[in-house]
């Protein structure tokens, strides 16, 4: 079964918005498993002290190896990828998610205050993985991100498999804009062709919509997308 284990500073906030809907569900009903540790517990001195001040001075804390060095020990007793939640970490992305999905679930480290000790993520092999270019307050909204993103393409998880195969970045192209009734809302109707019952016309508007908005939201998709049709009838 697909598992996520999160080890955290805030035990509580899990399993937050992955307990709702459909993944929720999918939880409740045993279809992925999600185990959370508590890295203060792997505190030893009689303060339960997890983070110190930074080494040549500067604000803030930093989480100490030697007390994340124990809790990733206890956690990580398989071959999972263990992740290390970080805006200097490789960017998040959908083909990444779904390289993860068909492994055997993550290990997901969670940082606070000015990070953890370097010599832990070395000594760990923790990868670093950033949900955006800007700074969150702890690790847990990113691990959440990331569990989400993948607990939602397990099998059975989502109602209908095939709205997957269609989403933003399935296909390296942003989603075609999506309308439901009424069929007139504040003088705004549906597009014609998508009540026309014409599927080929319908697939047809609904690649050019996705071209047309991947071309001007994302360029650097766009840019990826032609290179990577390049030659072929895809991208026109
Ligand atoms: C306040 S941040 C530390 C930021 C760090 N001082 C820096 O400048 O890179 C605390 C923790 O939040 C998490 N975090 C913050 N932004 C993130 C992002 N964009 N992606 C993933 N994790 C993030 C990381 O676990 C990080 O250790």
């Amino acid at each position: 079964m697909w598992r996520a284990s999160v080890l955290t500073l805030f035990p509580d906030i899990f399993p937050g918005p992955l307990g709702a809907s459909l993944a929720g569900k999918a939880l409740a009903a045993g279809a992925w498993a999600l185990d959370v540790a508590d890295i203060r517990s792997f505190a030893t001195d009689k303060h339960r002290s997890v983070d110190d001040t930074p080494a040549g001075g500067g604000p803030g804390m930093v989480m100490k190896a030697d007390v994340l060095g124990r809790a990733i020990d206890a956690t990580a007793t398989d071959a999972r990828p263990r992740l290390f939640m970080s805006p200097r970490g490789t960017p998040l992305t959908q083909a990444r998610v779904e390289a993860l999905t068909a492994g055997p679930g993550v290990i997901v480290v969670c940082g606070r205050f000015e990070g953890v000790d370097e010599r832990v993520i070395a000594a760990r092999n923790l990868e670093e993985i950033s949900v955006g270019d800007y700074v969150l307050s702890g690790g847990e909204i990113a691990a959440m991100a990331l569990i989400d993103a993948c607990v939602r393409l397990l099998p059975g998880v989502m109602g209908a498999t095939a709205s997957g195969a269609e989403e933003s970045f399935a296909d390296g192209l942003l989603e075609y804009p999506q309308y439901t009734r009424p069929q007139v809302w504040e003088g705004r109707p549906i597009p014609d062709v998508l009540t026309s019952g014409d599927h080929g016309k319908i697939a047809a508007w609904r690649r050019a919509e996705a071209e047309r908005l991947t071309k001007e939201r994302r360029p650097d998709l766009w840019t990826a997308f032609l290179s990577r049709f390049r030659g072929g009838s895809r991208a026109g």
